[in-house]
Parts: structure tokens; C-alpha cells; sequence
């Protein structure tokens, strides 16, 4: 079987192609390297042993998504480009409305023209706001903070309306908790151009010496030492997932999933493990909230268990374990074997 994998090149995305190539599946990856590196698909390669197909382009050009899909015969989608900085969002909302929402019409579009009607999305855990309870389910009501939330909000709205006109649609609509980690290998990790707006990133070029202190968004929140509280899922967890989600392509419909570990970690408790790990201080500084944070937010895992027989396995400590691997080999990022 053939899968689309639109941000195949991405930090999630090539979690997700290594994950598919080891299932057996063929991988055609689109991706217009507007955050990612073509050395990635090296990478992806020198993992698995095999190689997937790479079709630069942007999931906008109707035409040549319509190429693709039919030229090699793809049977579903993974649909994972899209942008994901939330301040980013609030100073360019039509940029994000441009790449998120109508890059995904115009996607739904070619694949409605070919009838390839299978479709698992990236969507956010930013879809649900502020928390009326915890830990989030799938039914918590759905009132974004911010652009990039209503922008993943929308998409799920346009994906439910489309399976409403033409119940042969099969969306898997996938809500992330805040991935992170690296592959065991530490062949392929996360790496953002310019600064790091996420917590692990940052910690990870602090440990190493790449920058000298991260500065923590707040001591003063109502929690257990004041600081954030986040569901961390392992990247290598959160790629398998959707091969899990692969199988409810037999069934047309709209399926939703919260994809996290159903475990709250704070900032502190993210430091200490990855001090611990790596055995290097992370230098900190308590700074202001950041606008738009949440205090504390964690997913009940208990419907992607049942359904997609699915959970996360990796602890914090693997987490911080693969990621200081990543850094290590990789203390540039991809950039050193590019230049
Ligand atoms: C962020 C995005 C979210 C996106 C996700 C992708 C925001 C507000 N949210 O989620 O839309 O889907 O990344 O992975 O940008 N922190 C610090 N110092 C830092 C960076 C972060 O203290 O330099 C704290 C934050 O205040 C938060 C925790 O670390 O409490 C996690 O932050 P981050 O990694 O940015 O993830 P989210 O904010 O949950």
C-alpha cells in the first residue's frame, strides 16, 4: 500500500515515514522544506533500508498533488504540513490561514478529484482552550486560545462536513499532545530553524552548550512547583500511533483520538530528568507567563487504548535519553551534513 505523507520531512513526519517504511507500507513523501531538511530522507533511508519517495512540492499546487496521488497510486493520506508556532500565528494570522486551512482544501480537493478518500490528520491538543476539567478528553468542549488552534479547529470542522456530504470519507483526526524525543538510532530528531520556540529543544542546546540558559515562562502557576504542566509523548510513540490509526481506514467515518501518555510533567521535573540523562546542568532564569500558555493541561488515553489498541511506552527518562543521542550526534542539527 501506498501512503501519502504531506510534511513527510518534518520532525513528526519523519518519525511517521520510518514508522510506515517498517510496517511495509510504500512511503511518497511531499514536503516543501519550509522547516525541514532534505537530509532528513538520508536519514530515513539509512534507518529502515529502504527508501521513500520524495516530491518536493507544496500541498497548494492542486495540480501536482493530483500527480502524485494518481502516478503512484496512493490509497490514503497521513496529512502532517502545516505550521505550529502560536505566537507566530497571532502576528500572521492569514500566513497560517493560507498554509493550514487552505492548504488543506486544496489537498481534500486533489484527493476528492482522484476518490482517495482516507485521510489521518495532525491536529493539536490547542483545539480544546483553556481546561474546564482534566485530564482532556476527546468530548472536552473545543474553544481555541489562539490562531494555530482555530486554524487545526477549522480543518477538523471542514473534514466532518466533508464525511456529511459523501459518507465514503475515512478521517482520522489525530490530536497531539506536545511530542518530543528523538529515534533510538539519533539519526533523526527534532530541528527548528532559527530559535527553538519548545521547551525540550531548548534544554537539549542548553545541556549541550549551544546556548547558555533557558529562561522558564513562569514559577507562579497554581502547580505543584509553580511551573507549566505538559503531557510529553514520545515522537517514536506518537509515529506509531498513526500506523494504529491506518486501520480505521476500513471504516468511513470520523474517528478522533487524543494521542499523549496521560501524564502531566512540569517544567522543574523536565529539567531534572534531562540534567539527570545527560549528566549536564541546564542553567535557568525565572522569567514572565508567556502569552497565551496554559497552566496545565494532560490527556485521558483511554479511548485511543480501546479503539486503536494504541499507548504510549516511552517514559520521560527515554525521552530525554533519545534526545540527548540526537544532540550529541547531531550538535548542529541536519546543517553540518548539508553544507
Ligand atoms: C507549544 C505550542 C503548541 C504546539 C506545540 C508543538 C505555544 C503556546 N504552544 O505547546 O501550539 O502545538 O508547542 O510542540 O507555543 N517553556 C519554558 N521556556 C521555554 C519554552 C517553554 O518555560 O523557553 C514552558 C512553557 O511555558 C510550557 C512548557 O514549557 O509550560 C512547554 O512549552 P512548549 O514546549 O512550548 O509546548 P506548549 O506550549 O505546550
Amino acid at each position: 500500500m501506498a501512503i501519502l505523507v504531506t510534511g513527510g520531512a518534518g520532525y513528526i513526519g519523519s518519525h511517521v515515514c520510518v514508522s510506515l517504511l517498517n510496517a511495509g507500507f510504500d512511503v511518497i513523501i511531499v514536503d516543501n522544506f519550509n522547516n525541514s531538511y532534505p537530509e532528513v530522507l538520508h536519514r530515513i533511508e539509512n534507518i529502515t533500508g529502504r527508501t521513500p519517495i520524495n516530491m518536493p512540492c507544496d500541498i497548494r499546487d492542486r495540480m501536482m498533488i493530483e500527480k502524485i496521488l494518481k502516478n503512484h497510486g496512493c490509497t490514503s493520506v497521513i496529512h502532517l504540513a502545516g505550521l505550529k508556532a502560536v505566537a507566530e500565528s497571532a502576528g500572521c494570522p492569514l500566513f497560517y490561514y493560507d498554509c493550514n486551512v487552505v492548504g488543506t482544501l486544496i489537498l481534500l480537493q486533489a484527493m476528492q478529484s482522484i476518490r482517495v478518500k482516507n485521510l489521518i490528520f495532525s491536529s493539536t491538543a490547542m483545539v480544546y482552550g483553556l481546561p474546564e476539567y482534566l485530564p482532556y478528553d476527546e468530548k472536552h468542549p473545543l474553544v481555541p486560545e489562539n490562531v494555530y488552534g482555530r486554524t487545526k479547529l477549522i480543518i477538523e470542522k471542514m473534514m466532518a462536513d466533508l464525511y456529511t456530504a459523501d459518507p465514503e470519507w475515512s478521517f482520522t483526526i489525530l490530536r497531539y499532545f506536545n511530542p518530543v524525543g528523538a529515534h533510538e538510532s539519533g539519526l533523526i530528531g527534532e530541528d527548528p530553524k532559527g530559535i527553538p520556540n519548545n521547551l525540550m529543544p531548548i534544554i537539549s542546546q542548553v545541556a549541550s552548550g549551544r546556548r547558555k540558559k533557558l529562561t522558564i515562562w513562569g514559577d507562579n502557576y497554581k502547580t505543584k512547583d509553580g511551573t507549566g504542566i505538559r503531557d510529553y509523548i514520545h515522537v517514536v510513540d506518537l509515529a506509531n500511533g498513526h500506523i494504529a490509526a491506518l486501520k480505521m481506514m476500513e471504516k468511513p467515518g470520523v474517528h478522533l483520538f487524543n494521542l499523549g501518555c496521560g501524564k502531566g510533567f512540569s517544567v522543574l521535573d523536565v529539567i531534572g530528568a534531562f540534567e539527570h540523562v545527560s549528566n549536564r546542568p541546564v542553567p535557568y532564569i525565572i522569567g514572565p507567563r508567556r502569552p497565551g500558555d496554559i497552566a496545565e493541561f494532560f490527556t485521558n488515553s483511554e479511548m485511543a487504548r480501546k479503539e486503536l489498541g494504541w499507548e504510549a511506552k516511552r517514559d520521560l527518562h527515554q525521552i530525554c535519553a533519545d534526545m540527548w543521542n540526537f544532540q550529541v550526534k547531531n550538535p548542529q542539527g541536519y546543517r553540518q551534513k548539508e553544507s
